[in-house]
């Protein structure tokens, strides 16, 4: 027995996280009960691993287990939900005390804390592990959120470390702290994912039906924000999927693909918690409203044709609105971050989970769908002050959205008078000029409460809970 680590689930995620572990000198137990996936993954490292004798495949899962040393650490890349749990069971009679178990999947983190509980009760180190980037990103270095029971570490550290990315030579995972916490980061994560690919889709419906771009002239805007203070990965995808011819016919992909988004949930599950937190994430929650809406395209077809919009187009300088809708895109992914992090901070004191946040934004600069170069600047702020409740408050970052504001409104206010739904941004800012105004109409709500349900209001003159009889002359 002598492998180093096990992998459970032989499919996209696991094969390639496997090829990757195993070429940086780790040996590698695989396991998949379909014994065509087995034979996929040992061929695939017969053609790209020097040594391909590092990796095993088994669909048994007695010599899949006997193939590894102990204390055993083994990695499950199952689709989250039941799945994990019915692996879970099938795995707890083969395992020992001091065994590691991962769960690397998009699990929700109340799954993992029942889970955690039921496998320190058998003596066995629960993990919980965002794991992120993909096919490519499992291939040659994803970003790893891992966080449960610590024991399980020190064993685990060397060879996460060798897997994952690499940004400046560090490598985009650390330790993130005890409990539900690495699924909570990776939650997080996709509810930055789902704002940030909204605001890019607003701002290429701006250009497209806004402006009447071609895909040539989008493409070539979207590489020269890539190269920007907001480059990152989910822009440079999008300069590839403009430039895609389609396989199937004559021009463009992107056109002929229905626009009608799906979810598998975490979007909506980082918006669930922010209410139930109370923390304010509008642009997230405006990210998932829109993939349900993008999703009902029958009603979007019948109401197109009976509710009506604005009747004259105002013309705009187009060169000038590209400037503005550069910054507007900068400072409402900038927002979309910062809302995440709000949401982090407020649940590591919610949950105790002493997380750091700049450790998160470390680990989500390489590696991970949403890494961009706007994730240094916040790993600086939580640098300077690790327990700021929302990064809007650190002036040098709060100084980059007022630069970017102006652009920010001008891209709203123009796209208000075409008719394009541009709620992601609308959202930004709203947030915007909702954080940094020190007086909100709040107080016509307290009158309305006491008025409508004698619920008290406070007064900005003196102490104390007042209520009036509202109405009665
Ligand atoms: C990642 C992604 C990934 C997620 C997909 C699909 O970090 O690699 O977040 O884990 O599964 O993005 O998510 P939706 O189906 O909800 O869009």
């Amino acid at each position: 027995a002598s492998a180093d680590i096990g992998l459970i689930g032989l499919g996209v995620m696991g094969a390639n996280l496997g090829l990757n572990i195993a070429e940086h000198g780790f040996t590698v137990s695989g396991y998949d009960q379909d014994p065509g996936k087995g034979i996929r993954l040992t061929d695939a490292a017969q053609e790209q691993l020097s040594e391909p004798e590092r990796i095993k495949a088994y669909s048994d899962i007695v010599p899949f287990i006997a193939a590894l040393r102990r204390p055993r650490a083994i990695l499950m890349l199952v689709p989250a939900g039941a799945a994990v749990d019915t692996v879970t069971e099938a795995l707890s009679p083969h395992l020992d005390q001091g065994d590691i178990l991962i769960d690397g999947g998009n699990s929700h983190f109340r799954d993992t804390e029942r889970r955690l509980q039921t496998l320190t009760e058998q003596n066995i180190h629960f993990v919980g592990m965002g794991v992120s980037g993909g096919e490519a990103g499992a291939r040659h270095g994803p970003s790893l959120m891992p966080g449960g029971d610590p024991a399980a570490w020190e064993r685990l550290r060397p060879l996460l470390e060798a897997a994952a990315a690499k940004v400046k030579r560090e490598p985009c995972v650390g330790w993130l702290g005890q409990g539900s916490v690495g699924h909570y980061v990776k939650m997080v994560h996709n509810g930055i994912e789902y704002g940030l690919m909204q605001l890019i889709a607003e701002s290429y419906d701006l250009m497209h039906r806004g402006l009447g771009l071609s895909q040539e002239e989008m493409g070539a805007i979207y590489g020269h924000w890539a190269q920007g203070p907001m480059g990152g990965f989910l822009l440079e995808i999008t300069v590839d999927i403009l430039g895609q011819q389609d396989p199937l016919g004559e021009g463009y992909l992107l056109c002929k693909i229905l626009d009608s988004a799906h979810q598998k949930g975490t979007g909506q599950w980082t918006s669930q918690e922010s209410l139930a937190l109370q923390v304010p994430t509008p642009l997230i929650n405006a990210a998932v409203t829109q993939r349900v809406l993008s999703a009902a395209k029958a009603q979007r077809q019948q109401a197109s044709q009976q509710l009506g919009g604005p009747i004259e187009l105002a013309p705009i300088d187009q060169e000038t609105f590209l400037t503005h809708l550069g910054h507007a895109l900068q400072g409402a992914m900038q927002l979309t971050y910062t809302q995440g992090m709000h949401l982090l901070q407020a649940a590591n004191q919610h949950y105790d989970y002493c997380l750091s946040l700049e450790l998160v934004a470390s680990i989500w600069r390489g590696g991970c769908i949403i890494r961009s170069q706007l994730l240094e600047d916040l790993r600086a702020v939580y640098q300077r002050n690790p327990d700021l409740i929302n990064p809007l408050l650190d002036s040098d970052y709060g100084a980059a959205l007022t630069r970017t504001q102006e652009g920010l409104r001008a891209v709203v206010q123009a796209t208000a008078c075409w008719g394009l739904p541009v709620p992601g941004l609308m959202a930004a800012l709203g947030y915007y000029d909702s954080y940094r105004s020190s007086w909100l109409p709040a107080n016509l709500l307290q009158a309305q409460r006491d008025y409508f349900g004698a619920h008290t209001f406070q007064r900005i003159d003196r102490e104390g809970n007042f209520h009036l009889e509202w109405g009665k002359k």
